[in-house]
């Protein structure tokens, strides 16, 4: 059977079919890189991947992240388990785009879900770039050249222990970006502010950082530019860093949830 491609909504999102990703080689990739850029997440189901697969399928789009704070085991250092526990509720339950707190943030990532609740744990996923479309001129031109800080405190300043946090700063500084990023490919431009990692806007108010970040955020999660991924076991959904954002839902809660992800490197936001 062929590949086929079928978007999810004209908007954003697309469900694979017809590619055994275990064995996917670098003719597929140029294929799939076409469809990503269009419809910046790509979703596949039954791919029933080993860790060493799933890292051997991320290495074909370029170099792999190892994430400082949820770091992989010794034999593959790139591949992040996110799980949750009726004790450990922990679900990336904000809109963001991964790792925004780098000074280059990641390319894409690319998450496999092992264990599924029988209700609930979908993700949500937003095309950054129709958000921006949607800002009113007198909006867009308020925010032009604006840049904002990110910093992972926010989200993992406790996974950090309190003699390593000098040194943790150092090697992860707090970082500037445009709110504004024009995707280095598609030549797109997005909103690149997040709830997860950016704490202000530079060069305005406290009052007015708060409602610009509020704004771009209500652009963001609007159900206009956004789709809903229902996951199965061995689904997998694959997104750019770059133009999209994504939520998951923390609405399953005692059952368990365990997906896990590799993250490709990425260049600096312009
Ligand atoms: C993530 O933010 O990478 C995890 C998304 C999810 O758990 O669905």
């Amino acid at each position: 059977m062929g590949l086929t491609i079928e978007p999810m909504t004209a908007c954003i999102g697309a469900l694979v079919s017809g590619i055994d990703l275990a064995t996917a080689g670098p003719e597929d990739q140029v294929v799939l890189h076409d469809a990503w850029l269009k419809h910046k997440v790509l979703f596949f189901r039954d791919q029933d991947l080993t860790p060493a697969e799933h890292v051997r399928f991320a290495a074909l789009w370029g170099e792999l992240e190892v994430h400082p704070f949820a770091p992989g085991d010794s034999e593959h250092p790139e591949f992040v388990v996110i799980e949750s526990t009726a004790d450990a509720p922990y679900a990336a339950q904000m809109w963001h785009s991964d790792v925004t707190w780098r000074v280059e943030p990641s390319l894409g990532s690319i998450l496999r879900a092992r264990n599924v609740p029988p209700a609930g744990g979908d993700t949500c996923f937003s095309n950054a770039v129709a958000a921006y479309e949607s800002l009113s001129p007198a909006w867009k031109e308020r925010i032009d050249g604006l840049v904002a800080v990110h910093d992972f405190v926010k989200v993992f300043g406790e996974r950090v222990d309190a003699d390593k946090k000098a040194e943790t700063r150092a090697k992860y500084p707090i970082t500037e970006h445009p709110v504004v990023r024009t995707h280095p490919e598609t030549g797109e431009k997005c909103i690149y502010t997040n709830g997860a990692f950016v704490s202000h806007v530079l060069g305005v108010s406290a009052e007015e950082s708060k409602e610009i970040l509020a704004h771009l955020e209500r652009a963001i999660s609007s159900p206009n530019v956004t789709c809903r991924f229902r996951w199965e076991p061995n689904s997998i959904a694959m997104w750019d860093n770059r133009c999209t954002q994504h939520f998951a839902t923390s609405d399953f809660w005692p059952e368990y949830r365990r997906v896990e992800r590799v993250t490709i490197c990425g260049d600096r936001p312009a």
